[in-house]
C-alpha cells in the first residue's frame, strides 16, 4: 500500500470530517477546565499578530512611533496573558488526568510547548539589547554553557538569537500546535473522573 493510500485511510477512519470541525461537543466539555487550552491559543494569535508588525516596522519604528509603541506594549502583555493562561491550562489539565486512556502523547507535546514557549520568551528578552538585556545575555550564556548546549545555542549572538525568536523557534511552536489540536481532535477531549 503506498504512502497516499495510508494516509487516506489514517484520516478516513482517525479523522472524520465532525472530528476536524466539530459542531456538537460532549456535555463535560462545558466548563471551565476546558477553557484555558483555547485562552493560551488565543495569546498567541495576537502574539503572533504583533510580532508580525514589530518585525516589519522594525525597532525605530517600535521604539519611537506611538502607535509602534502600542504594538510593543501588546506583544509584551500578550506574552504574559500566554504564560498566565498555560500555566492554568496544564494546571487544570493535571488535576484532570488528561494524559489518561492513551492521550499521553497530547500532554507531551504540551510540555514541548512549553520548553519551546520559554526559549522564544528568553530570546524575546535578549533582543530588547537594553542593559537589562545585556546581563540577561551574560548570565544565560553561562547557564547555556553548564546546560551542555552553549555550542549551538549562543545567547550573547543577537543574529541567533533574532533567526530563533522570529522564525525558528515560533515556527516550531505552531507546528507543535498543530499536532497537539489534531490528537486532540482525534481522540476526542478526555472525560472528567468517575465520583
Ligand atoms: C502553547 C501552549 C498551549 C496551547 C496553545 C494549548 C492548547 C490546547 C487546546 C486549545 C486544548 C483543547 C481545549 C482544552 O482542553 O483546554 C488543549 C488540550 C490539552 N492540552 Fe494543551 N495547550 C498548550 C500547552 C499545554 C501544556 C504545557 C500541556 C501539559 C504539559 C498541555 C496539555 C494538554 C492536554 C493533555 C490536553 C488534552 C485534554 C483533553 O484531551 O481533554 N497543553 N490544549
Amino acid at each position: 500500500m503506498n504512502l497516499t493510500t495510508r494516509a487516506q485511510r489514517y484520516l478516513r477512519l482517525d479523522l472524520t470530517i465532525e472530528d476536524a470541525l466539530p459542531t456538537r461537543m460532549p456535555v463535560y466539555v462545558n466548563s471551565v477546565a476546558y477553557l484555558f487550552g483555547a485562552a493560551t491559543m488565543m495569546a498567541l494569535a495576537m502574539i503572533v499578530a504583533s510580532g508580525l508588525a514589530l518585525a516589519l516596522g522594525g525597532p525605530t519604528w517600535y521604539h519611537a512611533n506611538r502607535v509602534g509603541h502600542f504594538f510593543n506594549s501588546v506583544h509584551f502583555w500578550s506574552v504574559q496573558l500566554f504564560f498566565l493562561a498555560m500555566i492554568l491550562h496544564f494546571t487544570t489539565k493535571f488535576f484532570l488526568g488528561a494524559w489518561r486512556d492513551g492521550r499521553w502523547l497530547t500532554w507531551m507535546v504540551g510540555a514541548l510547548m512549553l520548553g519551546v514557549g520559554v526559549f522564544t520568551g528568553l530570546t524575546g528578552f535578549l533582543l530588547q539589547s537594553s542593559w537589562d538585556s545585556q546581563w540577561i545575555a551574560t548570565q544565560a550564556k553561562d547557564a547555556m554553557n553548564a546546560a551542555g548546549i552553549g555550542a549551538v545555542f549562543n545567547t550573547m549572538d543577537a543574529g541567533q538569537v533574532l533567526t530563533l525568536h522570529v522564525a525558528a523557534l515560533p515556527v516550531a511552536l505552531l507546528a507543535f500546535l498543530a499536532l497537539h489540536i489534531f490528537l486532540i481532535r482525534r481522540d476526542s477531549p478526555v472525560r472528567p473522573y468517575e465520583d
